[in-house]
């Protein structure tokens, strides 16, 4: 039990790095957290600084999510375990321990904890993203169907990992509040 507290405050604290702040600063480009929807998240760096420091936040936002859920996976622990470690990665991003507890929305994050737990149900989700994202280019929008239907896919595809997914999408959805305050409004404005 030690080494899965140990590995949860290790999650907690890897998922506190909110990579969108440190490649902008590390690029030289404004903070994202003072322009565009101020969210420091992969979207917000795209507004900032293009679509290159877009993607390496997007990869390390997803890595900090994936390694603690691997390692947990790798040390043989039950998937609730894993679905632990992969909530307090999504957590460290959302409430950093290293950034005044303001932080981003977690899809990235989880993202990469999804690949690693349940790669089947985290691939239709990013590929629905895509598409949504290809055909109506606001990216809440995608990441709110995509993180909605995910107790759906998991529950016909990888129904062990229900849980997490529910919780991810309970979780993700309240973190988009504002966006879904400015789509009623119709202010959302996407990319
Ligand atoms: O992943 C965050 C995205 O869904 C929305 O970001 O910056 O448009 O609020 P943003």
């Amino acid at each position: 039990p030690i080494l899965i507290v140990m590995l949860c405050i290790a999650a907690y604290l890897v998922g506190s790095v909110l990579f969108a702040v440190v490649v902008c600063r590390y690029l030289k480009l404004p903070d994202p957290r003072a322009l565009g929807s101020g969210n420091p998240g992969a979207t917000n760096v795209y507004r900032v600084g293009g679509w290159e420091p877009a993607a390496i936040t997007l990869g390390l936002d997803a890595l900090k999510g994936w390694v603690p859920v691997w390692l947990a996976h790798l040390a043989d622990f039950s998937i609730l375990v894993q679905a632990m470690v992969a909530l307090c990665a999504v957590t460290g991003h959302m409430i950093p321990a290293f950034f005044r507890f303001k932080g981003g929305k977690g899809v990235a994050t989880a993202l990469g904890a999804g690949l690693a737990l349940a790669p089947l149900t985290t691939l239709i989700m990013a590929a629905l993203w895509l598409v949504i994202m290809w055909r109506w280019r606001i990216s809440a929008v995608a990441s709110i169907i995509a993180i909605v239907s995910g107790p759906v896919i998991s529950a016909l595809l990888e129904p062990e990992t229900l849980p997490l997914f529910g919780l991810l999408a309970l979780l993700i959805v309240v973190r988009h509040r504002n966006n879904l305050i400015r789509l009623a409004q119709g202010r959302e404005t996407g990319l």
